[in-house]
């Protein structure tokens, strides 16, 4: 095994995440929580690790945040790299540095790292023919281009996948593709590009991959088949025709940037010389070092073929050992999804969960997608929290603290404990070690809690409360076991659930960097005739209303979910003057849009049916070049509910949305800032 290797030290990465967005549970518990674990853990055990990070601040998902929010690129990586740094921080998730792709220090190596490349002829420069969107002068990204899904027909497949079937697309592939930017019909133009001959560089990945036959069934799995599926390897492109990026360093690249995933896991490396500009190499160059990449499973190409081949290529830096990819966490039946807001924001979970960060650690971790996909919900939340983090951990140390304090004045007794303990423990030490060696975070947390049950069956066994009307000695001896279960937990606990370690060693009155991994086990942690502190409750029951309110704050942000307006060119201009009767012959309600399809022959008009409480209505609406007919199900809107009824092509309807331009040149629905019952009048 990889890990039983001396290693001198260890880079370990997590995936940059795009600042376009702040951080929800999904990112957490895909990488940044498995990561963390591994860091603290490797920390626990003095291994010398460089934990790195920062904010992906370039790429398409970037410049389609901006348009949505009508804003500069730049003003969304500023606005969202503080958000996600701070979450970052608040969770515990301890990076050695966590910086940014918009720096200085990047750019300068991204670029020369292209340039070195360049210079010795390691891309193909390539014509090829791109979209191209006459009406913007713009190249088109293939998610600025929508149509028909050659598959299955859906209307609104992205240049690079269809999100109804999944399919992976080449923007030439869709059947009626327009620009997102402006609605017309693409052309195709020649574009000049340089490639990475990922073709001819096949046999190095293969063999690299075939040394590495120990990674994760899921991530060794997908590399084959990328390697494997029809003629394998395919060039690709390492530059873009875009506005927003790191300018390729050539002369005739102008208005070409270098490509997302060129410049991205290149960050890892400027962040290292951010961090240590002078101490920096051996963590990238040194065949010594382990580099560990912690992704989610959409990463995994551009982490174990792509990335490997840049770095073989310049030739200077050691590639990954292992990349532990993690599958996706769901939420409440649904994919969690940032642009359609079905997602828990951590920060948003901190006000309403204040200071209750080991408990989403401790959730997310026991249910974290290592093998498949899985799902978060809220009632299982609380049955975990409640169940295992309150019944068993925290009731443990909260009941041993108590007892201490009451039979022995907060003094730890004087005896030498029983001889099983350190056997025990010494055997959970090794079971958690080799679980998180093999990057099995949840078997590993199991494996620890079982320590806190052990602690539990040994209290329900000898009743101390019981045993110190007859017997002071032997109680004595069992809250001194239970007290070094305790210390132990502070220490196996810490990759896990770093606030609660602090807390067990702060009641017990220890100094935790007195302690390392290799500690666990001893039944002396905490000394015979040591005060304690005051106990106090590590976690506290988590009640139904808590739960039920976040469940309905979830069902309301779907609802509530912002469409991608698009720009709207007339200016709006002044209307005469009406008086209040005209205004109050108004019937405005409130309603939900329950379904949205395309009117057949009209490029305009959707055709949608609106819950109007003691009503359904269908309505046409023009609105069908702004909003993708699947985007808008659940918004609840402004209803016209007395306009008189028309047909159009052929569909009687029954009423008129309210839609607003806004300032910024976009469309948006007119809602109810909360929801409101459907059918409710507004005046
Ligand atoms: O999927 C993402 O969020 C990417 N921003 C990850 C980049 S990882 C690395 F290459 F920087
Ligand atoms: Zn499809």
């Amino acid at each position: 095994m990889p890990y039983m290797k001396n290693w001198k030290r260890y880079t370990v990465t997590a995936a940059l995440p795009y600042a376009n967005g702040p951080v929800h549970i999904g990112h957490l518990a895909g990488c940044y929580l498995p990561s963390d674990i591994y860091v603290r853990y490797l920390r626990a055990n003095k291994r010398d690790v460089l934990f790195v990070c920062g904010s992906d601040e370039h790429g398409v998902p970037i410049t389609i945040k901006a348009r949505k929010e009508g804003v500069s690129p730049q003003q969304i990586v500023d606005k969202y790299h503080e958000i996600m740094k701070q979450s970052f921080v608040d969770f515990g998730i301890s990076f050695s540095i966590y910086s940014r792709t918009s720096s200085k220090t990047h750019h300068e190596t991204a670029s020369a790292f292209f340039k070195k490349m360049y210079d010795e002829g390691k891309f193909i420069e390539q014509e090829t023919d791109q979209y191209y969107d006459e009406e913007v002068n713009q190249f088109l990204a293939d998610r600025y281009i929508v149509g028909t899904c050659p598959k299955c027909g859906n209307e609104n497949a992205y240049g690079d996948q269809c999100e109804k079937c999944g399919t992976s697309l080449s923007p030439t592939d869709l059947i009626n593709p327009h620009s997102t930017l402006s609605g017309a019909k693409p052309v195709l133009r020649k574009t000049k590009n340089w490639f990475l001959p990922l073709d001819k560089l096949q046999p190095h990945i293969k063999a690299y991959l075939d040394e590495h036959k120990d990674w994760k069934v899921n991530v060794y799995g997908q590399c084959k088949s990328w390697l494997e599926t029809g003629d394998g390897l395919q060039p690709r492109s390492m530059t873009r025709d875009l506005d927003w990026g790191i300018p390729v360093p050539v002369a005739g690249a102008e208005g070409k940037v270098l490509y997302v995933w060129f410049d991205a896991p290149i960050g890892y490396i400027s962040n290292s010389i951010e961090l240590l500009p002078n101490d920096w190499e051996k963590y990238w160059k040194d065949k010594d070092t382990r580099l560990i990449h912690f992704i989610g499973k959409d990463n995994i190409v551009f982490h174990c073929i792509i990335f490997p081949a840049m770095l073989m290529e310049h030739g200077e830096f050691i590639v990954a050992d292992n990349v532990p990819a993690n599958e996706f966490l769901n939420l409440e039946g649904d994919k969690i999804s940032t642009s359609r807001n079905w997602a828990v924001w951590l920060h948003e979970y901190l006000e309403a969960f204040k200071d209750k960060q080991d408990e989403l650690r401790y959730v997310l971790t026991s249910i974290a997608p290592e093998t498949k996909d899985s799902e978060f919900t809220w009632k299982d939340y609380q049955a975990r929290v409640n169940n295992e983090l309150v019944a068993i951990l925290g009731n443990l140390v909260n009941r041993v603290m108590v007892l201490t304090d009451k039979y022995f004045e907060g003094n730890v007794p004087d005896t030498k404990g029983c001889d099983d303990l350190q056997k025990f423990i010494t055997e959970q030490r090794e079971k958690v070690t080799q679980s998180i060696e093999e990057f099995r975070f949840r078997e590993a947390l199991s494996e620890v809690i079982n320590v806190a049950r052990h602690g539990n069956q040994l209290l329900s066994e000898k009743e101390p409360w019981k045993l110190i009307k007859t017997d002071k000695e032997q109680t004595g001896v069992i809250l001194y076991d239970c007290l070094q279960i305790i210390a132990n937990l502070g220490i196996l606990c810490e990759p896990f659930l770093p606030f609660t370690s602090k807390k067990i060693f702060d009641m017990l009155q220890l100094d935790a960097t007195a302690f390392s991994w290799k500690d666990i086990g001893r039944q002396d942690l905490v000394p015979a005739g040591h005060q304690l502190g005051k106990a106090a409750l590590l976690y506290q029951k988590v009640e139904d209303e808590i739960i039920d309110a976040q469940i309905a704050k979830l069902q309301q942000t779907k609802a509530m979910s912002a469409p991608t307006p698009e720009p709207v060119k007339a200016e709006p201009t002044a209307k005469a003057e009406i008086t209040y009767d005209d205004f109050a012959k108004l019937d405005l309600r409130a309603g939900t849009i329950i379904a949205a399809e395309k009117v057949e022959k009209a490029d305009k008009l959707l055709k949608l049916t609106v819950d109007l409480g003691s009503e359904t209505r269908t309505i046409v609406s023009g609105i069908a070049a702004h909003f993708a007919p699947e985007a808008i199900v659940g918004f609840q809107v402004c209803v016209v509910a007395n306009l008189a009824s028309r047909k159009l092509r052929g569909i009687e309807s029954k009423g008129m949305i309210l839609m607003a331009d806004t300032a910024d040149g976009k469309l948006e629905f007119v809602s109810p800032k909360n929801l409101t019952a459907n059918g409710s009048m507004i005046s």
